[in-house]
């Protein structure tokens, strides 16, 4: 984002923080238990941790070990059936239909592995998307939407159609959407799950960078040491627990790839 694209705070779009002296993120008991039929799934039973500054987390655990559902509960997406959630001090798990409505769309950004642009709307279209739906004026919208697709990379294509682009170039303008409304917390579940490794290793870098220069928390839940390898800190997920807390400092996805061996018993 650069100057032009930041001046979304004055506006009442962005997020205003929380509570003075809450963490950025904080997680507490948390448990999600599926009910299908006579089928009870117990998909996380116990999840606590706190993000105090702002930084680029993965999120790694085999498959079924509750990532998305972990993902799901922070974005409000879905209801946990325990516990405490507060995201920039707002207790997420606390909020009713309308305000996590609200907090989706304002406070926070998602991104998945399905890009989930709209094929008959440009990029530029897309990315305006959420603030079109919010009621909000054009004139601070298009320059705000054409400086997040030309920070990302997208200067030339963003009067292209998806089917016209890249899966690369897809999943930036899906990044640019999220990022529209300025949050402090930006979600991605498996980002670069449908894409070349080359592609996906720009994504990374592009994610650390924008975590890095704009102070965005950045959750991403990957399966792959190294795209976690770009991140200061792993969280790895295990029978509906956090089972380790890694600091990633200078070590490399050899070492996490061990580490998260060891660690998820696989
Ligand atoms: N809507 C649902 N109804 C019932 N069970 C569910 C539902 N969503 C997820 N589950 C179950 O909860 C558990 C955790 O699922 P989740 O999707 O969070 O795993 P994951 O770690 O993201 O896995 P993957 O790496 O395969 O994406 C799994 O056992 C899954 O089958
Ligand atoms: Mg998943």
């Amino acid at each position: 984002m650069n100057r032009a694209a930041s001046h979304g705070a004055a506006d009442g779009g962005a997020a205003d923080g929380g509570a003075a002296g809450e963490p950025l993120l904080r997680v507490a008991g948390l448990r999600k238990v599926y009910n299908s039929g006579a089928e009870r799934v117990e998909a996380l039973a116990d999840v606590s941790f706190t993000v105090e500054a702002p930084g680029f987390i993965g999120i790694m655990g085999p498959s079924g070990s509750g990532k998305s559902t972990l993902l799901h509960l922070l974005a409000g997406l879905d209801r946990p059936t325990g516990g405490e959630i507060f995201v920039a001090g707002q207790g997420v798990h606390a909020m009713n239909e309308v305000e996590l409505t609200r907090f989706r769309r304002l406070r926070i950004g998602i991104v998945f592995q399905q890009f989930n642009l709209l094929g008959t709307m440009t990029a530029l279209d897309n990315v305006m998307l959420p603030g079109v739906l919010d009621g909000r004026a054009e004139s601070w919208l298009r320059p705000r939407a054409q400086s997040l697709l030309e920070t990302l990379g997208l200067r030339e294509r963003m009067h292209h159609r998806p089917d016209a682009l890249s899966g690369g170039e897809q999943q930036r303008v899906a990044i640019a959407r999220a990022l529209l409304f300025e949050p402090k917390v930006l979600f991605a579940d498996e980002p670069t799950g449908n894409l070349d490794s080359t592609t996906s290793k720009r994504i990374w870098t592009m994610l650390a960078d924008l975590s890095r220069r704009h102070q965005i928390t950045i959750l991403m839940v990957t399966h792959e040491p190294a795209a976690a390898a770009h991140c200061g800190r792993v969280l790895i997920l295990g029978d509906g627990r956090v089972t380790d807390d890694l600091d990633v400092g200078q070590h490399d996805s050899a070492w996490l790839a061990s580490r998260y061996q060891q660690s998820a018993g696989t």
